[in-house]
């Protein structure tokens, strides 16, 4: 991606950067764990199917171009994730590193990203691959319910369920579940993701940033061997 420095916006901002990659299939558990990194790092968390999510039920343009996309479990095209993320990580909260929870998707995002970075003399630090057992993934989405009021309040009916059916242990408000958790959609997800998924695991393996944890451990013990993963890389 090759942009003028007047029209960049990652060009306006500097300074040193903790870029943290998460990747993982539909369902693996990279927002929950995100959500966890976050805030032990105190880096904030971007989540671009959230970001997506938003201008989806906003009067945000970008919603109209992904629409078609996202309702039907396929990647949004590179050049408008790409965007997005350039933009996001021009905000000043991003200005000491991020999280990263689904992006970068295929190996043009991943390039993409290396060339903003490149911009502030940045790498990503460590790609995080939180690895399930794909026969889980169904079950895990199809169970997710969400806080209405805070969409980073996660939980499962059966492995991660709140104290009271429906409603979130953190805010009171009421659980929902997400449009493109239905199984039909799950099905496509996987289908037309895991392919990309893979050449991504190549791309950070080949950097030498990729560590690898298994996700279909207890949500704690995931973020136990994330942050150690990150103390081995350095990265934390
Ligand atoms: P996005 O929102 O990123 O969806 P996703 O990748 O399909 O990931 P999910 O959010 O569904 O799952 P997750 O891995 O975060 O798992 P979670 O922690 O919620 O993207 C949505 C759409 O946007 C995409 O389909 C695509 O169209 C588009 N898009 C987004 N980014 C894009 C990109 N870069 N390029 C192109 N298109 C893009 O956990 C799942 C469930 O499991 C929850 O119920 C949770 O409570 C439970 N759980 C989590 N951990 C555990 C555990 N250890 N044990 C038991 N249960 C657990």
């Amino acid at each position: 991606m090759t942009t003028s420095a007047a029209a960049d916006p990652v060009a306006q901002t500097g300074g040193e950067r903790r870029i943290i990659v998460m990747i993982g299939a539909p369902g693996a558990g990279k927002g929950t764990q995100a959500e966890r990194l976050a805030a032990e790092l105190d880096l904030p968390h971007i989540s671009t199917g959230e970001l997506f999510r938003e201008a989806l039920t906003s009067d945000d343009p970008l919603g109209d171009k992904v629409r078609s996309y996202v309702e039907s479990g396929a990647l949004v095209p590179d050049a408008v994730v790409v965007e997005v993320v350039g933009h996001r990580l021009a905000e000043h909260d991003a200005d000491h590193g991020v999280i990263l929870d689904g992006f970068p998707r295929t190996c043009a995002q991943a390039l993409a990203l290396d060339e903003m970075l490149e911009r502030f003399e940045s790498v990503a630090i460590a790609a995080l691959y939180v690895e399930v057992n794909p026969e889980l993934l169904l079950a895990r989405l199809t169970g997710r319910r969400i806080c209405s009021k805070d969409d980073q309040h996660l939980y499962h009916v059966t492995a991660m369920p709140p104290k009271r059916e429906g409603i979130c242990d953190i805010d009171g408000a009421e659980l929902y579940q997400r449009a493109d958790d239905s199984a039909d959609t799950v099905k496509s997800r996987l289908d037309k993701q895991l392919p990309p998924m893979y050449e991504v695991i190549d791309y950070y393996a080949d950097n030498k940033v990729l560590f690898s944890v298994r996700g279909d451990n207890p949500a704690e013990e995931v973020t136990a061997d994330l942050l150690r993963a990150l103390g081995a890389s350095r990265a934390a």
